[in-house]
């Protein structure tokens, strides 16, 4: 991990150690990353078992990673660098605990603005004062949850958003609110590059950059389903050898979760910030949402995946 030690990055605030908390899929990522590039990392979450799951997902992918990274017969690197990595990681369900002594605490848990206010509250009073405070959210304003700490804390607290699966995707938006530190913005853009991702930049607006042009995309997917303009596959296959999409909106949109799209258009409707037309509900969203049919997850989305 040269980077954080170089000359050009002095000034930034070094970050040596991080708290991860929530060992769901996008933490349990997080953590992975992190302690492949050398951080010391504690991973948060409120029980055992749910630590538990989270070891089990790293443990499955950290050996993927493994063997791209060094190739099926050097064995032995191969597991060097997984131990490497793993020593690395320590869990708790203490969180006032783990940021006591961290760098950087990065929030992965439920998409809930009060269970993640009551968090920061909380994590405010335990955390030194330079810790930098960041939120994985999808679709909260950072600038509401850190509304749950001090005046001071606001100035250090910013969006670190990755993507699933985190160990895989390259790209991580750094969220700058109106308050948050030009220093620790930069600690923040060099935190991403040190795991391996590219940053970008970008204020703390609904659906930050991609969100905010996929999912309006994938809405108007939904909506040529309701004016029965195309039918489901052909939308798909239409903008993958049209457009070049790796994959099309609906099985993107199945991917993702049917009630995830949902939850997210309805809040950017109830927020008000965003043109009506792009928060318009579609119709087939909904009733498979009220259906139970929520995606891949559920056997059944837009597809049917049970067979
Ligand atoms: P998940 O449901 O897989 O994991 C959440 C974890 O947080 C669970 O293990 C749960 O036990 C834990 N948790 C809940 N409340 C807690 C608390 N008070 N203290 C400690 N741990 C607690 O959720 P997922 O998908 O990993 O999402 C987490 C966050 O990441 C959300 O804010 C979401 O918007 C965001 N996100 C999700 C993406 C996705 O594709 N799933 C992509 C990018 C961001």
């Amino acid at each position: 991990r040269k980077a954080a030690f170089s000359s050009s990055a002095r000034h930034l605030k070094d970050i040596n150690s991080v708290t991860v908390i929530g060992a769901g899929l996008m933490g349990s990522g997080i953590v992975q990353v992190a302690a492949q590039a050398n951080y010391k990392v504690t991973m948060v979450d409120t029980t055992d078992a749910a630590l538990k799951n989270g070891q089990a997902i790293i443990t499955k992918s950290i050996k993927r990673v493994a063997k791209k990274k060094f190739g099926e017969e050097n064995a032995a690197e191969q597991q060097a660098f997984i131990d490497k990595a793993l020593s690395n990681i320590t869990v708790s369900t203490d969180g006032p605990a783990a940021v006591a002594g961290s760098d950087l605490v990065v929030e992965a848990i439920v998409e809930n603005i009060d269970v993640k206010q009551a968090l920061f509250k909380a994590l405010d009073q335990a955390a030194p004062a330079d810790t930098i405070f960041t939120s994985n959210t999808s679709s909260l304003p950072i600038t509401s949850i850190a509304e749950a700490t001090s005046a001071a804390r606001r100035e250090r607290f910013g969006g670190l958003h990755f993507f699933n699966p985190v160990p895989a995707m390259k790209l991580v938006e750094v969220v700058r609110t109106e308050v948050l530190k030009d220093e620790v913005y930069d600690s923040l853009a060099t935190f991403a590059k040190n795991t391996g991702k590219t940053p970008v930049e970008c204020k703390d607006t609904p659906g930050f950059i991609v969100n905010r042009l996929l999912v309006p995309y994938m809405m108007e997917a939904f909506r040529v389903l309701d004016r029965g303009d195309a039918k489901a596959k052909d939308i798909d296959v239409a903008m993958k050898l049209g457009a070049g999409m790796p994959m099309g909106p609906l099985e993107l949109a199945d991917f993702v979760g049917l009630d995830t799209m949902k939850f997210i258009i309805d809040g950017w409707a109830k927020e008000g910030k965003i043109e009506e037309a792009l928060v318009t509900p579609s119709k087939t969203l909904n009733s498979l949402v009220e259906q139970g049919s929520l995606g891949r997850k559920s056997g059944k989305g837009v597809y049917d995946y049970s067979k």
